[in-house]
């Protein structure tokens, strides 16, 4: 029987590959000829994979989008539901992942530990202390979005004795930490600012100069969800002139491209877009991404469809 030809929007993890062999023949979107799109009948991406109607329309056999990861902003999902092409996502399976990488840059940033390991190296400690640095344990968390991955850093911050206060659009019931309903109380408040909200046009640069003013000179902003939540120019100008304390980043406004401005600061703490990069929940997240391509084409309900293609 000839394999079920998929289109492939951008990287995806090996597992995935190794796991679409059986059943799909795989297409990069740079190089697939135009015979071949006329075959596809499946896209396949990672969270960042850009997916516009002007791909869809090239693709007259579209039946379904599989993206891996739990964001898919790239995604244009009323184009696609337009054309009956359900979307589906991971949800969940990488919590844990993107929540310990939150936690990590929190710590990384109030200890200073990228600077404290090159001090260490480079033979400085001879010279004299490392400067001291600012507690985390007791100190304040303001969470924007608190969601599916926002509870899990919640609860990993608790460990910290952390005061935790969230903004989101609506409060929750189901969560014991205190509603912001404003985004720029919260940044006064907090000492330190932690972003895991969608990203897309409803988010788009909600981090902007006002609230890096309210946050302060004294506190950190950590971002895990999307480059374009923050204003980044304005990022960086709070970065340099001291409105802010310093960040901790793991995404940007146009990955891989980090400005250089951004990358010769000393007050931040940069990491590749890698919050779900552990080998464990990369092959869940790929399992996850396959499941939803074979209940499709085994005629089953879709495993984890995204909210908008949810029946
Ligand atoms: P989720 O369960 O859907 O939670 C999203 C949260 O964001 C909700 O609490 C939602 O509350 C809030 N939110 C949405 N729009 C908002 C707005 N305009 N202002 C304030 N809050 C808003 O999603 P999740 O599974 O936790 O994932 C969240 C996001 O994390 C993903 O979409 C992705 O962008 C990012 N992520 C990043 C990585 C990484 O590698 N760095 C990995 C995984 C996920 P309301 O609807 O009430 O506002
Ligand atoms: C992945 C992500 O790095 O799930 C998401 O939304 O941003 C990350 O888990 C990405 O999807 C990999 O392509």
């Amino acid at each position: 029987m000839s394999k079920i030809d998929v289109l492939q929007a951008s990287r995806i993890p090996p597992f995935l590959t190794e796991g679409l062999k059986a059943r799909f023949e795989v297409h990069d979107r740079e190089t697939a000829s135009p015979e071949v799109l006329q075959r596809v009948r499946a896209i396949v991406g990672g969270g960042e994979a850009k997916i516009d109607q002007a791909l869809m329309d090239r693709l007259p056999g579209l039946e379904m989008i599989s993206i891996c990861g739990v964001g898919y902003d790239g995604v244009d999902v009323q184009a696609a539901k337009a054309r009956g092409v359900p979307v589906t996502h991971t949800p969940d399976v990488l919590n844990d992942d993107v929540a310990d990488l939150g936690l990590a840059l929190l710590l990384a940033v109030a200890r200073n530990i990228p600077a404290a390991d090159q001090f260490t190296r480079q033979g400085e400690w001879p010279k004299g202390p490392f400067p001291l640095a600012r507690k985390l344990t007791g100190a304040k968390l303001g969470i924007v979005g608190m969601g599916r991955i926002g509870q899990a850093i919640a609860k990993r911050a608790a460990a910290f004795d952390m005061d935790i206060r969230y903004h989101t659009r609506s409060a929750r019931s189901d969560v014991a930490y205190a509603h912001e309903p404003s985004l720029l109380a919260l940044a006064q408040w907090a000492d330190f600012l932690l972003l895991i909200t969608p990203g897309g046009a409803a988010t788009k640069n909600l981090i902007n100069a006002e609230v890096l003013k309210a946050l302060g000179s004294q506190s950190y902003l950590i971002n895990v969800a999307r480059g374009s939540v923050v204003d980044e120019p304005a990022l960086i100008e709070a970065l340099q002139k001291g409105v802010i304390a310093g960040a901790g980043l793991d995404v940007y406004a146009d990955e891989p491209r980090v400005p250089e401005a951004l990358r010769a600061l000393p007050n931040v703490v940069l990491t590749p877009h890698m919050a779900s990069g552990t080998a464990q929940t990369r092959q869940a997240m790929s399992d996850l991404a396959l499941g939803n391509l074979q209940a499709h084409f085994d005629g089953r309900a879709l495993l984890t469809p995204v909210p908008e293609c949810r029946v």
